[in-house]
């Protein structure tokens, strides 16, 4: 009987690509997929560090995985986590029946990994400081498991160095994959029936390969066959007037844009090192926004950032309720050791999480109106889930609409008028 594997995933898109990279290896070495955790005979935890809640999480979680794992199995941490200072010494101290810890940039050896710790028995702890070759590692055989959209990295860290940020400290700086690798890929996949490419990178907007620029990249990636592309995540820093021309004239391009804020006080945004300000930040989006007049726009914000006031705060709520996102991930800001904003004056647990709860609360009323603005407008909408006749996809401005149909299948492209908002979801006719 073939041997199987099981993967966990937390945080972030990339890591859920990185699993798909990490189920293919795992295949390419005759391993099939587990239906259950206890009957795998590899399992590979794949974490997060953004914030203090992904730790905590992966700990407690590899707490039921020592008692869920069958004998003789073998435990594998890698991702974000085990890449902090000192933190693979941790993890190997407090979690014994830990077989291998691997960093950030061993993860496409995860194979030798594998085969070193079953010939030897011996466990394996090894956390390279940066890429062996100061080169993009690309596996080549990556196992997608998410639907019609495939995911493509385009680069990988960050150089930005916000200030609240670990990011750059666990995933290295910036470096691009070459562009003609990533044109060939993208080819690939919409050979193999793709309807959705989305590209992937901690600042898609610095993508630099030689002479070429991500603006390049994207003319690259037009193409007669229909498919729709997106990209995440953006700086707003680096968000050029041209992007915004090139995605409203695009055939391919989806009229989304998601544009991470944080903050919508500049004394906040200047302690965060983000290197604009919230006037620069609503020239951009408004240039989007003649470009697009119905562009999808979303964003990160962070509440309780060290030092930041009543004051401070309200010009968050002032930002979010001029820029109208139809949808906004809201976070409470967690120290991350080793970030200066971690050696800044702290704001106590509760005031962090009323302003939370405020910021959600009037988040929710927006996204209501922007919803029911909606009404009556047709959109081609990529069908990616259907279940008993219910179809549901997003509009080329990433708005989820669902609808009813016998004859649309997954990965078709429909024009559906929007009847009614409940909330902020959208239903649909097809027309
Ligand atoms: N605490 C809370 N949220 C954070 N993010 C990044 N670092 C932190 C932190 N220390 C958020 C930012 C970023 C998103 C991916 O995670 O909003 O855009
Ligand atoms: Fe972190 Fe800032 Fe880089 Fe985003 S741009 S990954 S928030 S350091």
């Amino acid at each position: 009987m073939n041997k199987s594997y099981f993967i966990y995933t937390y945080g972030c898109q990339m890591n859920v690509h990185e699993s798909e990279k990490l189920a293919g290896i795992l295949s390419g070495m005759g391993y099939i997929e587990a239906q259950d955790v206890s009957d795998a005979d590899i399992i590979v935890m794949n974490t997060c560090c953004v914030r203090e809640t992904a730790e905590t999480k992966v700990y407690g979680h590899l707490g039921r995985i020592k008692s869920q794992k069958k004998p003789g199995s073998v435990l594998a941490v890698c991702g974000c986590m085990t890449q902090q200072q000192g933190a693979a010494d941790r993890l190997v101290k407090r979690c014994g029946f830990v077989d291998i810890v691997i960093g950030t940039f061993n993860q496409p050896r995860l194979c030798d990994y594998i085969n070193e710790f079953l010939h030897t028995g011996t466990r394996i702890v090894e956390v390279w400081a940066s890429e062996n070759d100061g080169d993009c590692a690309e596996t080549s055989n990556v196992k997608r498991s998410s639907g019609i959209n495939a995911w493509v990295n385009i680069m990988y860290g960050c150089n930005n160095f916000c200030t609240y940020c670990i990011v750059p400290y666990v995933r290295g700086r910036e470096r691009s994959r070459p562009i003609d690798d990533i044109i060939s890929d993208v080819d690939g996949l919409l050979s193999d029936g793709y309807k959705q490419i989305t590209l992937l990178g901690q600042n898609v907007n610095s993508y630099s390969y030689k002479d070429k620029t991500f603006i390049d990249l994207l003319k690259s990636l037009e193409s007669d066959k229909k498919y729709r592309l997106k990209f995440m995540t953006s700086h707003p820093k680096d968000v050029s007037p041209e992007l915004a021309s090139l995605m409203a004239q695009s055939k391919t391009l989806a009229k989304n844009l998601h544009l991470p804020v944080q903050s919508g006080s500049n004394r906040i945004l200047s302690e965060m090192n983000r290197r604009y300000t919230r006037e620069q930040y609503f020239d951009k989006i408004s240039r989007f926004k003649q470009e697009m007049p119905d562009i999808g726009l979303s964003s990160d914000i962070m509440v309780g950032f060290p030092t930041e006031t009543e004051e401070d705060f309200v010009q968050t709520l002032d930002l979010v309720e001029r820029v109208k996102y139809n949808n906004l991930f809201m976070f409470i800001y967690s120290r991350r050791s080793g970030t200066p904003a971690d050696k800044m004056p702290q704001l106590d647990y509760a005031t962090k999480q009323k302003r939370i709860d405020r910021l959600i609360k009037f988040q929710f009323e927006i996204s209501k109106a922007v919803a029911a603005e909606k009404i009556g407008k047709v959109y081609e909408v990529l069908v990616s889930d259907k279940t008993d006749g219910k179809c549901y996809g997003k509009a080329e401005n990433d708005i989820a609409i669902s609808f009813k149909s016998d004859t649309v299948n997954v990965g078709d492209f429909v024009s559906v008028k929007v009847a009614s908002a409940k909330n902020a979801n959208l239903t649909g006719e097809v027309i």
